[in-house]
C-alpha cells in the first residue's frame, strides 16, 4: 500500500513504514536476533560496506526497528531516523555526532534537566562551550552567535514551563549567520501530531519516544530524525561506537503497537489539557497556569502559528505556595503523583523535589521554577474525571 504525505496523520501513523513480510502477518514481526548469517564473504562485504541493505549485528539496527524508524521519519517529514534505547541516548548520540572540542552551542535554560547538564556540565569537560539564553528573545540569539557556534539546541514547548520558541525565526537567524549551524529541536512535548520542526527549518528533531509516541508508559526509547547523511553518522559513529545505546526488537514492536492509536491519543491529550488548563486558570487557589493553548500565555500567538494543537503538558503555581502544593498532591486520587509524561494516565509532579530535583537554586531561578511549581501530564481519561479529582484535591488545600 502506498502511503503519501497528503494522507491524514492517523493513516500515516498506522501504515507508514510497514513492510509486507514473509508470512504476510499484519503486525510487524519481532526479530530478536543479535547476529545475521551471510551466504559468504561477498554478501557480508556488501552489507558491511553498505552496498546492499541488510543487517549484521543488532546494535546497528534490526528489522522491527527499521519499520519504526521509517514511520517516525515519515511523520516528522525527515529523510531518515535512528531509534535509540532512550531519549537521553538520542540526545547524547546527536550531540556526540555533531560537536567537537572548541564548538559552541546556544540553548535555553528551559529544556529537560539531563539535556541541560549534558550540554552545560559534561560536554564542557570535553571542550564544548554552551550558552543558555532566553530563546524567545531573538535579539539575545543574534548577540549570542559566535564564529564557532555549531548548534542551537531547543525545546518548544520547553520542559517544564512550556516556553514557546519561534522555531522558524530561530532557524532563519541561525542559518543566516552561518549555514553550518545546526538547529536541533527536541519535539517530545509537542509530538509530530502537533508540530513538525523540520518543516519550520530545523535540521534535526529529537524525541523521547518513551513519552507520547509510545504512549503507554512501558518502554524507554528515543529517536533522532533529519538528513540521511547526518542520521547515518549518528547510527554508525555515536550509536555503534560511542554510546552503544541501541533499542531492542521487542521495545520497537511495543512502540509500533502503541502508535496505531497515536492520533486518537493526541486528540484526547490536546482536548483534555486545554480543559484542565482553563479549569485551573479560573480556580481561586491557583496563581498562574503555563499552557500554550491559553490566550494569557506569552507564547500563545507563536504556538498558534507553528502548532496544530497545544499538547498534553501544563504547569501551574498555587497561591498557598509549597505548603498548598503538598496538600494538593497528597489529596490527588485519580491523578498519580509521578514523574514522566505522555502516558494514558494523568501524572502530577512537584518541580523542585521531583522533575528538577538535581538543579541548583541558581538554575531553578534562571529557568523560572518557583518552589511551588507543579507540572502535569494530562492523560486520556475522561476530562470531567480529571477535573473532578483536581477540584476535590484543591478543596482540601487550606494553606495560603
Ligand atoms: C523533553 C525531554 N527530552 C528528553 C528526555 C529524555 O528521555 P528518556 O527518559 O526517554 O531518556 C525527556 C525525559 O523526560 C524529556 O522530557
Amino acid at each position: 500500500m502506498k502511503i503519501t504525505i497528503d494522507m491524514g496523520f492517523g493513516t500515516k501513523a498506522i501504515h507508514a513504514g510497514n513492510r509486507r513480510n514473509l508470512y504476510g502477518s499484519m503486525g510487524t514481526p519481532i526479530v530478536p536476533a543479535v547476529t545475521y548469517e551471510f551466504d559468504g564473504i561477498d554478501e557480508a562485504e556488501a552489507v558491511f560496506f553498505g552496498h546492499t541493505p541488510g543487517y549484521a549485528y543488532s546494535r546497528g539496527g534490526n528489522p522491527t526497528q527499521s519499520v519504526l524508524e521509517e514511520k517516525l521519519a515519515f511523520l516528522e517529514g525527515g529523510e531518515s531516523c535512528v531509534v535509540t534505547g532512550s531519549g537521553m541516548a538520542a540526545v547524547a548520540s546527536c550531540l556526540l555526532t555533531a560537536l567537537r572540542p572548541g564548538d559552541h552551542v546556544i540553548s535555553s535554560p528551559v529544556i529537560y534537566g539531563n539535556s541541560h547538564s549534558l550540554l552545560g556540565e559534561y560536554l564542557t569537560d570535553f571542550g564544548v562551550e554552551a550558552d543558555f539564553i532566553d530563546l524567545s528573545d531573538l535579539e539575545q540569539l543574534k548577540a549570542a552567535i559566535r564564529p564557532n557556534t555549531k548548534m542551537v539546541y531547543l525545546e518548544s514547548p520547553g520542559n517544564p514551563l512550556c516556553n514557546i520558541c519561534d522555531i522558524e525565526a530561530i532557524c532563519t537567524i541561525a542559518h543566516g549567520a552561518n549555514k553550518e549551524i545546526r538547529v536541533v529541536c527536541d519535539n517530545t512535548f509537542a509530538t509530530p501530531y502537533n508540530q513538525n520542526p523540520l518543516a519550520l527549518g530545523a535540521d534535526v528533531v529529537i524525541h523521547s519516544v518513551t513519552k507520547y509516541i509510545n504512549g503507554h508508559g512501558d518502554v524507554i526509547a528515543g529517536a533522532v530524525i533529519g538528513k540521511a547523511d547526518f542520521i547515518k553518522k549518528v547510527r554508525e559513529d555515536a550509536l555503534l561506537h560511542m554510546t552503544g545505546a541501541a533499542i531492542g526488537a521487542m521495545e520497537s514492536y511495543q512502540i509500533l503497537r502503541g502508535m496505531k492509536t497515536f492520533e486518537l491519543r493526541m486528540l484526547r491529550h490536546n482536548e483534555n489539557a486545554l480543559a484542565v488548563a482553563q479549569f485551573l486558570e479560573n480556580h481561586p487557589k491557583v496563581r498562574k497556569v503555563y499552557y500554550p493553548g491559553l490566550e494569557s500565555f506569552p507564547g500563545h500567538e507563536t504556538a498558534c502559528r507553528q502548532m496544530r494543537g497545544f499538547g498534553g503538558m501544563l504547569a501551574f503555581e498555587l497561591k498557598g505556595g509549597v505548603a498548598a502544593g503538598k496538600q494538593m498532591l497528597k489529596a490527588c486520587d485519580l491523578c498519580a503523583v509521578a514523574v514522566s509524561l505522555g502516558d494514558a494516565d494523568t501524572l502530577i509532579a512537584h518541580g523542585t523535589t521531583m522533575t528538577h530535583d538535581d538543579c541548583s537554586e541558581e538554575l531553578l531561578k534562571t529557568i523560572g521554577i518557583t518552589p511551588d511549581l507543579i507540572r502535569m501530564s494530562i492523560g486520556i481519561e475522561n476530562k470531567e474525571d480529571i477535573i473532578a479529582d483536581l477540584a476535590q484535591a484543591l478543596d482540601q488545600v487550606t494553606a495560603g
